[in-house]
């Protein structure tokens, strides 16, 4: 049983090189060797250093099978252009140790960085009754929240999820509170507020929702329908005012005026943080990746490039803490 033991004494899995069969092995779960069975009994994080030859590389098989590790969490370590052992030139080339061990230094820094901490998070839309059978809702799929969730998670915190209805699985070791409308995931962030030290609000919140809602099914006729919708309670704002020395990170969806109006919620609403999303085709609502502007307290922004959502997630968690250390200097200050 050396893979169990070798799985459960060590704190990070690194592969350098890492071969084009062994990125496809992993991505598909095929155990057939020691490093194989290895992988799939170790939960640590896992570090990746490809080297192949450049068009083995470029295949869409392998870049498929990068793509499902890296939604996984995994880190890759994109190798090097240069001179290939097979005598081509081209991208390939194993990273030069000092880029891997600088890698593997900052998984494991991440890893328990977050002891001691609960993060609360919510994800995922909310669904507004009509009447018995229909609503209204959003396009978000909570892939963000869960992704943060999960982050949150590896690094050590106790993780509250509170989840609108989504399809997404939920995180190993996080315990998720499921709700459906605006009012229930109020009562849910506030019932279990006291416990938390940071505070991520990753769901898209409906704005509005109908306050009497019909016991019976609405009719179809003819006649033109005409709703009156009343605003939810804005859970980030309340937040905002009770927050307390909680850290509290909203989002900002936008479709134009993104550093703007995610400056504007900061404010208004009394975050620490605003992860700033435009929404469009691929990035964003129900898109795997996403492009974040991050706009902080302090006054700076960072933007941080198109990524997956789980490696946006360990970002954000990173300038998170960085945050709270400059709040921290400030106020002694
Ligand atoms: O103002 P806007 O809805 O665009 O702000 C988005 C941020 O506010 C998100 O963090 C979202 O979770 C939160 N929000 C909320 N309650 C609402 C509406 C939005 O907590 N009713």
């Amino acid at each position: 049983m050396e893979h169990i033991a070798v799985a459960q004494d060590n704190d990070v899995l690194v592969v350098a090189p890492a071969t084009a069969n062994l990125l496809a092995s992993f991505a598909h779960g095929l155990a057939d060797d020691f490093l194989t069975t290895l992988y799939l009994a170790f939960t640590g994080p896992v570090v990746l250093a490809p080297a192949m030859n450049t068009a083995m590389w470029q295949h869409p098989a392998t870049q498929a099978n990068l793509e499902t590790l890296r939604r996984r969490g995994h880190r890759i370590i994109e190798p090097e252009d240069g001179f290939l052992a097979c005598g081509t030139i081209g991208p390939g080339r194993l990273a030069e140790p000092e880029r891997i061990a600088s890698a593997v230094m900052a998984e494991l820094r991440r890893r328990s960085d977050l002891e001691g901490e609960t993060v609360l998070v919510t994800a995922g839309p909310t669904q507004e009754a009509l009447d018995p059978v229909r609503y209204i809702s959003n396009r978000s799929s909570g892939k963000m929240g869960y992704a943060l969730a999960e982050a949150a998670a590896a690094r050590g915190a106790k993780v509250i999820l509170v989840s609108g209805p989504v399809h997404v699985q939920a995180p190993r070791g996080v315990a998720v509170i499921p709700v459906r409308t605006a009012r229930e995931m109020r009562t849910a962030v506030f019932e279990n507020l006291e416990r938390a030290t940071v505070v991520v609000k990753a769901a898209a919140v409906a704005d509005f929702h109908l306050t009497e809602i019909p016991a019976q099914k609405v009719k179809k006729t003819a006649a033109r329908l005409t709703l009156e919708l009343d605003p939810t309670p804005d859970i980030l704002a309340e937040l905002g005012r009770k927050k307390g020395d909680r850290l509290l990170i909203g989002f900002a969806a936008e479709t134009e005026n993104l550093e703007r109006e995610a400056r504007r919620k900061l404010e208004t609403k009394n975050c620490d943080m605003i992860v700033g999303n435009l929404v469009s085709d691929t990035s964003g609502f129900d898109a795997d990746d996403n492009e974040v502007l991050l706009v902080l307290r302090t006054g700076e922004s960072i933007a941080v490039p198109r990524a997956s959502k789980r490696a946006i997630a360990d970002r954000i968690l990173d300038e998170s803490l960085k945050l709270r250390l400059a709040l921290h200097s400030a106020h002694e200050r």
